[in-house]
């Protein structure tokens, strides 16, 4: 195996792409402001009515356009794992369009790979999609803190944990933007859920904001040097966050220093006079959304809406239903103090459009679509991305297998389309089955049982039950392919979704009777392996304990089933982490326990996070709740050990080293994950904070030391009475180890 593994890293056109990752630096926004004198000179020949044409949508995913100016359309796309299907400009969908595309695996897969060069290669596929597509903007990708375990878009996101998502959120970005496509990242802010997504007041402490909502805005910004970012539908301490002044003007362009585009979430904004002094440069999708609460013009008009301020005079048009169109327009005219905050607003879409090639006589790239280098990141990504949860010695499996009997309709299911504005028209979609049969040739026979049914409310159906027994009976192995689902019927997703936009998930349990399936399965066959699809947690505690292995696929893309086998039979190596603990219980999970959701009692648009900082293994851990499975676990087919932990103190900063050994004898990859614990501090602060891991590649035997370097954010919290980030002089404590509740060595440092 080791052989075939390392030769697969070394020699594959998606290790050719990667790029070394990229370290923190100087605030990447200057890139932003290389052309400012000829953004200005832009600037100076337009009308009034132009750079109003600029700040809103003329139709479904593209903006502004002034063709006497040679300035063009602005092309967004969905995001996050592949370039959405053509919308049309009506939202109609362009029929025969050549839009079917690489369907990557969802975030979280990328998430659990914990190697942000993979966040780079994985950018530059979506990059080059849209160039191909001729998109400029790529409406991903989403980053929001992965609070609550039942929220319906947790698979678009990355983590539980601010550190992990920052540093994955950087390689994205660059990746997307090394292909001259600007990258979008989103929802800002403090979108945990999508249960009254469009106007719950979200209310949390400054320092929950600033030490896990806000940092990975802050390293995609700072570090990532994204183009664009999108505000999120949600209001944020009682107002709108997309015109909210504390979290546009205050924090993002003025603390972070941002200079690219502030665009509104496809109908988030509700106010022209907010919309343009709070921060947002472009309004997208307003019309749409009014048409599809089937609210009229003239109701609109009329004030019906209780929104007066979309007041379009006597215009039919369509695309002049925006905030920051006719309305904005008078309102500027009236007020000329409002002029230079409209100049600001399109030199950042200038910017922007320099940046990607759409101006200034710069080429854009031809882009490519669905090539084999972009097949091979995927499946790289999904076989770094897959954890073994569990393994009492069933994996890997061995290629001599005789029969093996795959159970569950997930094993068949393809999952591109569903969930939303993340859904891709995949070129194709490897199946779990699909990726067994490949790599198993015609030496294995292969049963197939569905298992159950998907549909909601669906209980254990006995008959499919008995055939899943039937033939894991028959069978040297059972595979049970279960879990979660995308929206199963488009047509009524809100119905049906389990991992799907507007929508949260209605429990933590195994839907459609599957605990039920997989007793019966793990009675008939004990040498059974459980495979889960999903976009985080899942309760299991029916059945791990029997079960002798369990896997995490994610969505893991349209190479999925073959990376799936490359694991299950061993090609590959299992190096995939959680990126987000998995509670024994939805109760347990401290946005339930500590916190309100989906909202305050009695008031459904109001949601306090009591659980405050208090999320993820920050809370399981110092709270001494036993997960299921914890923050940071994966095992893998070898052992590594870990020795020489050294702990050297800088001036507010310290360098960890560890040398690690791979102790097995299979080639594999660790991820060494370092926490640090403040062992007296005036606040209460976790057990342990991430602030540092390192992926090693290591063949059977060999040793690495790896250095990683703590600087002083690695030792701060944020001090709500001082406003601003301290480290209190002191000793910490550092925790290095294999997951959050797998530490090996204890080292600590006097600062
Ligand atoms: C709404 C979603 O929240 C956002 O993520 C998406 O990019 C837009 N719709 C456009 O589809």
């Amino acid at each position: 195996m080791s052989a075939f593994y390392f030769t697969l890293v070394a020699n594959s056109p998606a290790a050719a792409q990667q790029k070394p990752a990229p370290t923190a630096m100087a605030n990447k926004q200057a890139a932003l402001t290389a052309n400012e004198a000829k953004v200005d000179a832009l600037l100076k020949q337009m009308t009034l009515e132009e750079k109003v044409k600029m700040i809103h949508a003329n139709s479904a995913f593209a903006a502004g356009g002034i063709p006497r100016l040679g300035i063009p359309e602005l092309m967004t796309s969905d995001g996050p794992h592949g370039v959405r299907p053509e919308q049309g400009r009506d939202w109609k969908g362009v029929k025969d369009a050549n839009d079917a595309g690489s369907y990557m695996p969802t975030n979280n897969a990328l998430a659990s790979t914990w190697n942000p060069e993979l966040g780079y290669a994985f950018g530059t596929v979506l990059g080059s999609e849209a160039n191909a597509r001729g998109k400029d903007i790529i409406l991903g990708p989403g980053i929001n803190i992965m609070r609550a375990p039942l929220n319906g878009r947790n698979f678009e996101y990355l983590s539980e944990d601010p550190f992990l998502v920052s540093k994955m959120v950087v390689g994205y970005i660059q990746g997307i933007q090394s292909q001259g496509v600007s990258a979008c990242v989103k929802h800002y802010a403090a979108n945990n859920q999508e249960v009254h997504r469009d106007d719950i007041d979200v209310e949390m402490s400054e320092r929950a904001l600033r030490e896990i909502y806000l940092p990975g805005f802050k390293a995609a910004v700072q570090q990532g040097g994204v183009y664009s970012l999108m505000g999120s539908y949600n209001k944020f301490r009682g107002t709108y966050a997309t015109e909210n002044a504390y979290l546009m003007n205050d924090i993002l362009k003025g603390e972070w220093g941002f200079k690219g585009l502030v665009m509104s979430d496809w109908g988030s904004v509700h106010n022209t006079q907010n919309a343009l002094r709070n921060g947002t440069d472009l309004e997208m999708g307003t019309d749409l959304v009014l048409m599809s609460k089937g609210i009229d013009q003239s109701a609109t008009a009329s004030g019906e809406t209780g929104q007066p301020d979309l007041v379009n005079g006597s215009s039919k048009d369509l695309y002049e239903r925006f905030f920051l169109a006719n309305t904005a327009l008078e309102a500027i005219k009236k007020d000329a103090t409002l002029v230079p905050l409209l100049d600001d607003k399109v030199r950042r879409i200038l910017r922007v459009m320099f940046a990607t090639h759409m101006l200034g006589g710069t080429k854009r790239q031809p882009g490519a679509y669905n090539t084999k280098e972009h097949q091979a990141t995927a499946l790289k990504v999904a076989e770094e991305g897959i954890v073994l949860l569990k393994n009492d010695g069933i994996l890997p499996l061995k290629k001599s297998v005789k029969t093996i009997a795959v159970i569950g309709e997930n094993a068949t299911r393809a999952n591109s389309m569903g969930g939303g504005s993340g859904q891709v028209k995949a070129k194709y979609e490897i199946s779990a089955l699909q990726g067994l049969k490949n790599e198993l040739g015609s030496n294995t026979a292969i049963t197939y049982a569905q298992g159950y049914k998907i549909a909601r409310g669906q209980q254990a159906d006995a008959q499919l039950i008995a055939e899943a027994v039937a033939a894991a009976k028959a069978a040297d192995v059972a595979i049970v392919v279960g879990g979660s689902i995308h929206g199963y019927d488009y047509s009524k997703w809100s119905d049906n979704a389990y991992d799907a936009e507007g929508v949260d998930k209605p429990d933590l349990k195994m839907p459609f009777g599957q605990d039920e399936l997989i007793k019966a399965v793990l009675a008939a066959n004990p040498n059974t392996v459980v495979v889960l699809l999903g976009g985080g947690p899942i309760e299991v505690s029916a059945w791990a304990g029997q079960a002798k292995g369990i896997v995490e696929a994610w969505y893991p893309g349209m190479e999925g089933g073959n990376a799936l086998a490359h694991i299950l039979f061993g090609d590959v190596n299992p190096s995939g982490k959680l990126p987000v603990t998995f509670p024994v219980k939805l109760e347990d999970a401290p946005a339930h326990k500590l916190g309100e959701y989906p909202s305050t009692p009695g008031n459904p648009l109001k949601q306090t996070y009591k659980d405050d900082i208090w999320v993820g293994y920050r809370y399981y851990d110092t709270y001494n709740v036993a997960p299921q499975f914890a923050f940071g676990h994966g095992l893998s087919y070898t052992t590594f050990k870990y020795d020489n932990l050294s702990v050297t103190p800088g001036t507010k900063s310290a360098t960890v080293k560890v040398r690690v050994t791979n102790s097995g004898k299979t080639a594999g990859a660790e991820v060494v994950q370092v926490y640090v614990h403040d062992d007296q501090a005036s606040v209460k602060r976790p057990e342990k904070e991430l602030k540092g891991f390192q992926k090693v590649f290591l063949k059977p035997g060999e040793s690495k030391t790896v250095t990683v370097a703590l600087d002083s954010e690695a030792f701060q919290f944020y001090n709500e009475a001082q406003k601003k980030w301290v480290l209190e002089p002191g000793k910490f404590d550092v925790l290095v180890g294999s997951s959050s509740r797998d530490i090996r060595l204890k080292g600590n440092v006097t600062l």
